[in-house]
């Protein structure tokens, strides 16, 4: 009965001291770092050692080679998980998974050297601060400079093939955080040139009034006019493509970072807003594929882009006053609570070991639909990492 009763005023004690929603929210990433740390595991033996994870089908692991814009996300997972458990098998698969991309850094092929070596390397360097790292990410900034043209003033995303001149997709803007950082890291100064003018020709070329976004424009090579702005993954060439909303917001938010130019953070609040005052925003702010999808209410979420938006507007919440801090982290823990919940966060040993269900990779190409995919899972441990470092 003592013992009973010592419990409960310890158990009354701690609970007073700690803020009711810190400590709540503490407790879910708490839980869900641990089941994710196993949960990877599984993950990790299902994905050879040459290869890394890519989506699920049939039940059976998808995987690609380094090459795919994917790759670095496994390895930047992983480091978030490591860093939260300090669990040693997990550090044994960064260094293989590290080890097999790091080849990657002399890849000139498209835009998404960001996504696959600064989601990778730059959390490698940011926690274990090993010089190698920090070559690799100089290197591969490099790498992806060689694709800016400087008449068009961008970036070019992909070899156009037959469908298109020079695209620039609104996505690139994830992939300027390579350069800036390199840049301010004693890299090349040209690298965060670069980047300025590759953001001011997609405000003026990529973005609508409504502050939704185009996802691809095409640009004439020749006299650097306008070949048409269409989508490559959304609903229609007008509509408002759910993840590539969700990367351009973060990618403005990231711009203001490092820049502190406050017409990109201006610009980024109207982005945020643009999606979360959506009226085909649901409930639980995990948006459909497309915001403007004919089919909605009967069509499929993007957990990878409810992740990326809670990630972005986290951060987001640290450039702006009290009031409107609370209103973004709230929504990021809202966003954070349902992923975490089973209608979206994997049972334990099931999902190929990936941890978020219902993504959607390219509806339009029936690639990759309702499924576990490696970028929601990596911005979703983000957004809990920022969660935890920034408001706990
Ligand atoms: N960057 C490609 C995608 O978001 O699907």
């Amino acid at each position: 009965m003592q013992k009973f009763k010592l419990f409960v005023i310890v158990t009354f004690l701690l609970i007073k001291s700690i803020p009711l929603t810190a400590q709540s929210m503490a407790k879910l990433i708490d839980q869900q770092m641990k089941l994710a740390n196993e949960q990877y595991k599984i993950l990790a033996k299902n994905v050879p050692n040459d290869r890394m994870p890519k989506y699920l089908k049939d039940n059976i692991v998808q995987t690609s080679d380094t090459k795919w814009w994917c790759s670095g996300f496994f390895p930047g997972s992983l480091i978030y998980l490591y860093e939260y458990t300090k669990d040693q098998d997990i550090k044994k698969e960064i260094d293989k998974r590290l080890k097999l991309l790091e080849p990657e850094k002399h890849f000139k092929g498209n835009h998404d050297l960001g996504f696959m070596m600064y989601c990778s390397f730059g959390n490698a360097y940011r926690v274990f601060k090993d010089p190698k790292y920090k070559f690799t990410i100089d290197t591969a900034a490099m790498s992806l400079a060689t694709r800016y043209n400087k008449d068009l003033k961008v970036i070019k995303s992909w070899e156009g093939g037959k469908l298109y001149k020079f695209p620039v997709i609104i996505d690139n803007m994830m992939n300027l955080e390579l350069l800036l950082w390199a840049a301010e890291h004693g890299g090349n100064p040209y690298l965060k040139e670069i980047a300025l003018e590759h953001t001011e020709s997609t405000i003026k070329n990529h973005y609508r009034p409504d502050f939704s976004s185009y996802h691809v424009v095409d640009y004439n090579p020749n006299d650097g006019s306008i070949i048409k702005k269409v989508t490559h993954q959304g609903f229609s060439d007008e509509s408002a493509w759910a993840r590539g909303n969700a990367w351009g917001f973060y990618g403005f938010v990231t711009m203001y970072r490092f820049t502190k130019n406050k017409r990109y953070l201006d610009l980024a609040l109207k982005m945020g807003d643009f999606m979360l005052n959506h009226k085909n925003l649901p409930k639980d702010k995990i948006p459909y594929w497309d915001f403007d999808s004919k089919d909605i209410p009967n069509t499929y979420r993007d957990a990878s882009a409810g992740a990326i938006i809670a990630s972005a507007l986290l951060e987001l919440g640290q450039y702006v006053n009290a009031q409107e801090r609370k209103k973004y982290v709230k929504t990021a823990e809202t966003i954070i609570r349902n992923l975490s919940s089973p209608a979206y966060f994997a049972q334990s040993g099931s999902n190929g070991g990936f941890l978020l269900m219902h993504s959607v990779g390219s509806l339009p190409h029936n690639s990759e639909v309702d499924s576990p995919l490696t970028y929601a899972d990596y911005y979703y441990l983000e957004a809990m990492h920022r969660y935890r470092n920034w408001y706990l």
